[in-house]
């Protein structure tokens, strides 16, 4: 390899104000009584739209991680090679430097960068605006199944790191009116193998530095002791799994992101439900498989169109989200219904996003709205009554 021109703080600092570099990593401690991390990788992520470096520190199977923008990165990197490492690499869209650190200086040998080792440009941009890169290492997503260690997808699994992304970015979304001190306490009901309850872990301890506690409740012993293992393996801090029916689940204390994804039939509204008592903040829930409601629907005027099994399954999952959506505002949440992730992945791809209003009281009104849907479509008494049972909801005898 060719001798560089130019010196280790020249490339880096010009490579991070491109937007070029792809990551660095700093290895081989010089001192055996160097109780520092093992290795630093540095590479690009984006928070809050603004591009950012993510040091990751590994120390024994422990990893930390900071957040540092370009002009700190420079600076802690010129310090920490200088005092403790003896290699660094550096891995740019257009060159790959090795770096020598000795008491005489750094020697820095350059190569032309193997594409196919690397995003190109155009999947570099695209990594950029990924909240979990591809191309970067992610223990989660190793441990899943996602990654291989040296950071790329697996070829099979390229629809799940795309719905997993797709999915942080909506998560991504509500994090302001998440608390913005202190301990985030979050509930993912229904679970299953818990690739987005990691994912969020992921998203508010790592990308976000928050402390959470974080709890996934399923009532599938079997995935439980997976998803309790791989936590344990990854050293995950606050990430908890508990076997237990969503109904009969207890804990003490407010929540304030409530999850549930494809919890299935009225499962999703003891979730909504729990949510509600203990006040979450945001509440993100897809449902799946709406039961409960098709059979008991009793409408003369949509006679004609319930006629066709099709459309009366459509309409019934429709009309139960139209009713979740209506007593959640009802209980005092600002409430969207957005498309969850490409039809391509699963048919079941609506998410009901609720955020808590808090100069925005319950209306007796929206009250009124639920029950006069519920007339219209036949209904008596249904799951989803639980949810404005559980919220502070005006009835029509406190109208006054
Ligand atoms: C389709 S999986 C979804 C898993 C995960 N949330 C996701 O989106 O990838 C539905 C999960 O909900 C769980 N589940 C269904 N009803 C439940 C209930 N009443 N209490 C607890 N878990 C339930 C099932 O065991 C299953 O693991």
């Amino acid at each position: 390899m060719p001798q560089s021109a130019e010196s280790f703080s020249e490339i880096l600092a010009r490579t991070l104000a491109e937007g070029t570099l792809h990551s660095l990593i700093l290895a081989n401690p010089q001192r055996r009584g160097f109780d520092g991390p093992s290795k630093q990788t540095v590479r690009p992520i984006k928070l809050r739209g603004e591009r950012t470096w993510q040091w990751e520190l590994q120390t024994g199977k422990q990893q930390s991680h900071l957040n540092l923008g370009a002009a700190e990165t420079l600076e802690r990197a010129e310090t920490e090679l200088a005092a403790h490492y003896r290699e660094a690499y550096l891995f740019t869209s257009e060159r790959d430097y090795q770096i020598r650190s000795a008491k005489s200086g750094l020697s820095i040998k350059s190569m032309v960068a193997k594409q196919d080792a690397r995003p190109t440009v155009t999947e570099h941009d695209r990594t950029k605006s990924r909240l979990i890169p591809e191309g970067v290492p992610c223990p989660f997503l190793e441990a899943l199944g996602v990654m291989t260690p040296a950071g790329h997808v697996k070829q099979q699994k390229q629809k799940k790191f795309r719905q997993i992304n797709r999915y942080l970015e909506m998560v991504n979304d509500i994090v302001d009116a998440l608390p913005s001190e202190g301990t985030l306490h979050i509930a993912d009901f229904g679970c299953g193998l818990s690739y987005l309850t990691f994912a969020v872990h992921h998203l508010l301890t790592v990308v976000h530095g928050r402390d959470v506690r974080l709890w996934g409740i399923d009532q599938n012993e079997q995935v439980i002791r997976r998803c309790q293992s791989i936590a344990q393996q990854l050293s995950l801090q606050g990430l908890e799994f508990s076997t237990s029916d969503i109904a009969r689940w207890r804990r003490i204390g407010q929540i304030d992101l409530a999850i549930s994804l494809h919890a299935c039939d009225t499962a999703t509204d003891a979730a909504l439900e729990f949510a509600v008592r203990s006040q979450a903040k945001v509440i993100l829930a897809a449902p799946c498989c709406q039961h409960e409601v098709s059979p008991l629907l009793s409408c003369e005027p949509l006679v004609p169109m319930l006629d066709y099994g099709i459309f009366q399954e459509r309409f019934a999952a429709m009309a139960t989200d139209t009713l979740r959506a209506i007593a959640l505002r009802a209980c005092g949440y600002k409430v969207q219904v957005l498309e969850f992730i490409d039809l391509e992945h699963t048919p079941k791809n609506i998410l009901i996003r609720a955020v808590r209003q808090r100069d925005q009281p319950a209306t007796y009104a929206t009250r009124k709205e639920y029950d006069q849907w519920k007339s219209f479509l036949g209904l008596d008494r249904i799951s989803i009554d639980g949810i404005l049972e559980s919220g502070e909801t005006p009835r029509p005898m406190d109208a006054g």
